[in-house]
């Protein structure tokens, strides 16, 4: 049995990955915690393996650093963190012989949707990305959006030249570009999050989306980072290195 002690527990995803935990029949769900509780007391009660951890982004070095120096290895899904702070948490963490997943995206097809643009980049002249989010998100375009645009971007690399799109409408109205490919961000309600990345050649088009419509699409990959965090050490910075190893 793994260990898992949940911090954020009355929030809406700690609240699910709790539910996901104590469904789960080879993790136990030994604590959980929330804003009011000293979390290096709590661990110390619950002697977790691995701690899972949705908060709020000015909290989780706090968090991090507690868990990191208890020597509990952690998988964290808190968004907004500053870019320094995980190679700061992360050489802390290879020190105590630890891993820190800080995963800004736990649902496994928005992964797999990354990892297929990525391989349709190499055939296709164009492409551009629409992606769709409730009216409620603060940022636009999102983190999974640009993340998916430098991803597409970096696999192009090593190819032969070829045209890019450039920003060209007024008013942004080709969309706003990140890494060379424009990203379109639509905020509706009833709408949760939903990307779709459309790949142009002469004569055909591909198109690869991914759909998230409730929060259930984060648990799977919640559970397999607690199985299999404790195979690393230091920084792992996405879900992305454990698909290699399905449950
Ligand atoms: N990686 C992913 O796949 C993924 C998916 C969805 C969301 N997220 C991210 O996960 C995070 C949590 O989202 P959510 O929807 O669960 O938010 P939420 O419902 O607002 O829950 C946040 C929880 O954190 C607690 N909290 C706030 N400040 C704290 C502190 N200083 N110390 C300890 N706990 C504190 C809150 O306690 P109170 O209730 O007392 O305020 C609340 O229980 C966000 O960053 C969100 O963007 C990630």
């Amino acid at each position: 049995m793994i260990r898992a002690h949940v911090h954020g527990a009355q929030g809406r995803m700690g609240s699910a990955a709790c539910a996901a935990i104590e469904a789960a029949p080879d993790i136990e769900l030994c604590g959980r915690s929330g804003r009011h509780d000293d979390l290096a007391q709590a661990l110390r009660r619950s002697r977790p393996d691995v701690l899972v951890e949705f908060t709020v982004p000015d909290a989780v070095e706090r968090h991090l650093t507690v868990a990191i120096d208890a020597e509990v290895h952690v998988v964290s899904g808190t968004t907004g963190l500053p870019v320094e702070l995980a190679a700061r948490l992360g050489e802390r963490a290879a020190q105590r012989g630890v891993a820190i997943l800080l995963a800004p995206n736990f649902a496994i097809g928005v992964l797999l949707m990354q990892r297929f643009a990525r391989q349709a980049a190499a055939w296709f002249s164009d492409v551009e990305i629409v992606e769709r989010h409730h009216e409620r998100k603060l940022d636009a375009p999102s983190g999974t959006a640009r993340s998916t645009a430098r991803q597409i971007a970096a696999s192009l690399r090593a190819l032969p030249p070829r045209r890019r799109a450039e920003p060209t409408g007024e008013g942004g109205g080709r969309g706003f570009v990140e890494a060379g490919v424009p990203i379109h961000a639509l905020r509706l309600p009833g709408s949760l999050a939903h990307q779709e990345v459309i790949f142009g050649s002469p004569g055909e088009t591909l198109t690869i989306r991914h759909d998230t419509l409730d929060r259930g699409a984060f648990m799977p990959g919640v559970l397999h980072a607690v199985r299999r965090i404790h195979t690393r050490r230091g920084l792992v910075d996405s879900l992305e290195v454990f698909l290699e190893d399905p449950p």
